[in-house]
């Protein structure tokens, strides 16, 4: 093949591509691929067909302005088409827009509206005198469909305008989108209510006497297989089938992404469930305006929507110059997560309508616009295998081992599968393509698998029922999602893991003890518990492979300095169950020795302040083992010392009983930090000023609440003070 061939055959593999995916995603709203593929196809053919005008095609996906209607709702006619944007990816790409609009603007510096791409479903509202009379999703941009009773039940959509001076008519064009907290609410609701039919759905078998635990009504034949439809109300379910010995819900209940979500809720058939659902709607632009003096920029069509009702971004912003539009990039970029709602980019738009209408348009998008996008936050891989991993308290997690692939600019090898509910929900199977997303710094997540892409042969995970590390037998956790490991101390990976929290920085703090050194020493059977690590000698480290002298000598240093301790690190380096930093300062100020502690019943614990029954339950059974007791002794006789609690309970007493405010930035302390410090004197802080107060302490940046002292005439510590104060009473304590 010539290179015009080759080119020519791949326009035509790209076209049927784009539709079968365009098509997946617009109208049976269930994506094969993630948005970003689909972006990377659609650019690849706008750059063919640019370079080769030749196999110019009126049905080419690039020559139409949107997708086909599922066909639920009535048609109904824009009375101007709903364009869609074109994307620019890099910040190169982004100059090269500007650069072609300043060559027809002729301007040197040209500015531009800036705000956030939102990723929801855009709609078109029609007002006339002052009412909403019309709202419409915007289908495939010429036609859409009629959803204006659903459209009714947002609450942040406008049913009448607001303010006099009102246009005949106006159409305004927005986003409907859900939030990321109203997204999880509302997939735990529909988790909870398809498990309620559920369970009416048994009963009532049971009363006729018959079971429907085999019962095969929804399964698409007995495929170990899962479809996907659109349901009667236009509801998104995939229906999964019963196969042989794994059992799995019966059916996906839930939305894959907010966006999904959405969409979904949208157009409902019913307007009453749409009501139920949390979205919500930000509006960008006038498409029809008939009244007095009509907005001459895009910043005045945002002023005067705003006036109207309307909520517009509130990170929309004036940008001279595009260097400064890709300012806000970042700036949005590094703050995505911050904001409630899924956001995918940042759009562009010429700020004049006069240079707009300059500009105009091109088939699809118009030419004074662009989106540029972020990195893509979900991307596909493969699986290459499942592996459970053993936690320090037995708890054993699926972890999917990926190719590896890079996800909004970090590499991403391991995906969490949770649990085996996770994985069954999921039905991931070694072999399977599965869509991965990462957001912000949380580890990375499967979010679904793409069935399409199963290779033949391939079979449902088998949770393991044994510990692939000791062989101990795994128990799932009454009442919980959580499966464990049985074998305590003989396996050696809740050895490696207790072991590495012991020395962790909040417990005994041994620097130079990784998780590596941690394995090795395990491995050769150096140390089968902690108070092993204090009978280390500068031999048995040396033949360690990665220990040279001197790192020998400073390890030994470093375990020999961890012996002087404190009676909360030492409680947290046990490892007591739900015994964290707070909580061990809670027991330390509250006994004075570790006897103390120990003697305490689960009564007498779940009575001290902040201690509850679960927490109290964990500490009398961790003290009522005699392996921990031991232990415990043995550390002690090695040389593990902490002051007892007469000096914690001295520091616990100085400031007892005051109380304090914090109000502004301090720079040498956080919030938290100053809080415990304040508490493990005896102080409380409270969060408003009132005359009870004792101190005030002001950071930089202070707000009311220092005027507000200085009102009641309240001692005000700024921050030098306030350091002086704490070290005072330690020293003299
Ligand atoms: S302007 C003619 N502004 O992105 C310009 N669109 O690919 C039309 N979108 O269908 C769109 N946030 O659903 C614009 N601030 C924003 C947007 C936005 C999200 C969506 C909208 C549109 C798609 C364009």
């Amino acid at each position: 093949m010539n290179p015009r061939e080759e080119a020519q055959h791949r326009v035509e593999e790209l076209r049927r591509e784009i539709h079968k995916h365009g098509h997946a995603y617009y109208t049976l709203d269930d994506p094969r691929i993630t948005d970003h593929e689909y972006d990377q196809l659609f650019q690849e053919l706008v750059d063919l067909e640019e370079q080769f005008p030749e196999f110019h095609s009126e049905s080419s996906p690039t020559q139409r302005v949107g997708s086909k209607l599922a066909g639920a709702f009535a048609e109904i006619r824009h009375a101007v088409s709903m364009l869609s944007l074109n994307n620019v990816f890099t910040d190169q790409d982004a100059r090269d827009f500007d650069r072609r609009i300043r060559e027809v603007t002729e301007a040197d510096t040209v500015e531009y509206l800036v705000e956030p791409k939102i990723d929801g479903l855009a709609v078109s509202l029609v007002y006339e005198h002052r009412k909403l009379i019309q709202g419409a999703t915007r289908g495939d941009g010429e036609f859409g469909e009629d959803v204006t009773r659903n459209v009714r039940t947002i609450r942040s959509v406008p049913l009448e305008l607001l303010t006099d001076s009102t246009p005949a008519l106006l159409e305004v064009r927005g986003e409907v989108f859900m939030g990321r907290k109203g997204f999880e609410l509302l997939n735990r609701r529909l988790i909870q209510e398809e498990a309620e039919r559920e369970r009416i759905k048994q009963e009532k078998a049971k009363e006729s006497g018959k079971d429907i635990s085999t019962d095969q009504s929804e399964s698409d034949g007995g495929q170990a297989n899962s479809v996907s439809k659109t349901d009667a109300k236009g509801e998104e379910v995939s229906v999964l089938s019963p196969t042989n010995n794994v059992s799995k819900p019966a059916k996906r209940v839930t939305y894959m992404n907010p966006r999904n979500a959405a969409a979904g809720s949208l157009r409902q058939l019913d307007p009453l469930v749409t009501s139920k659902r949390p979205l919500d709607a930000m509006f960008y632009s006038i498409a029809r305006y008939e009244g007095p003096t009509p907005p001459e920029s895009q910043f005045d069509q945002l002023e005067l929507l705003k006036k109207l009702g309307f909520k517009v971004s509130p990170e929309a912003k004036l940008a001279h110059g595009i260097e400064e539009c890709l300012k806000v990039h970042q700036s949005l970029l590094d703050n995505r997560d911050r904001i409630d709602y899924d956001i995918d980019g940042v759009v562009y738009k010429v700020n004049s309508t006069a240079d707009q209408e300059k500009l105009g348009f091109v088939t699809r998008a118009p030419r004074w616009a662009a989106a540029h996008k972020f990195p893509a936050q979900e991307r596909t891989t493969t699986v290459k295998e499942i592996d459970i991993q053993i936690g320090r308290t037995g708890a054993a997690s699926p972890v999917a081992r990926l190719k590896p692939v890079e996800v909004a600019g970090v590499v991403v090898s391991n995906a969490t599968l949770h649990n085996e509910d996770e994985i069954r929900r999921l039905d991931v199977r070694v072999g399977d393509t599965v869509i991965i997303r990462r957001a912000g710094d949380v580890i990375p997540q499967v979010v679904r698998v793409i069935e399409d892409q199963r290779p033949e042969g391939t079979e449902p995970y088998k949770f393991p029922t044994e510990c692939p590390v000791c062989g101990s037998s795994i128990v799932r956790d009454e009442d919980a999602a959580v499966s464990r490991c049985t074998g305590k101390l003989i396996c050696q990976a809740q050895l490696i893991q207790g072991i590495s929290y012991f020395v962790s920085r909040g417990a005994m703090d041994i620097e130079g003890l990784g998780p590596a050194v941690v394995g090795e020493l395990v491995d050769q059977s150096l140390v089968h518990d902690v108070a092993d690590l204090y009978r280390l000698t500068v031999d048995q480290i040396m033949s360690l492979e990665r220990m040279a002298e001197k790192s020998t000598r400073n390890l030994l240093t470093a375990i020999e300095k961890s012996k002087q301790t404190t009676m909360p690190k030492f409680l947290v380096a046990l490892g007591i169950p739900h015994v964290g930093e707070s909580t061990a300062m809670i027991l330390s100020q509250e006994f004075s020795t570790l006897e103390e502690l120990m003697s305490k019943s689960q009564a007498e614990l779940s009575e001290v302040h902040g201690i509850g029954p679960i927490v109290a339950e964990g500490i009398d059974s961790f003290f009522s083992d005699e392996r921990n007791r031991r232990t415990i002794e043995d550390l002690i006789n090695c040389g593990v010392e902490f002051e007892t609690s007469a000096t914690n309970k001295r520091l616990a007493s100085t400031l007892q009983s005051q109380k304090f405010v914090l109000t502004g930035t301090l720079s040498e302390m956080t919030r938290t930090e100053a809080k415990k410090q304040l508490e493990a004197r005896g102080a409380s802080v409270i969060s408003s000023v009132s005359k009870n107060i004792d101190y005030v302490v002001v950071g930089e940046n202070p707000g009311s609440k220092a005027k507000k002292a200085q009102e009641l005439g309240i001692e005000i510590l700024d921050e030098a003070q306030f350091a002086a104060m704490l070290a005072e009473i330690e020293d003299s304590g």
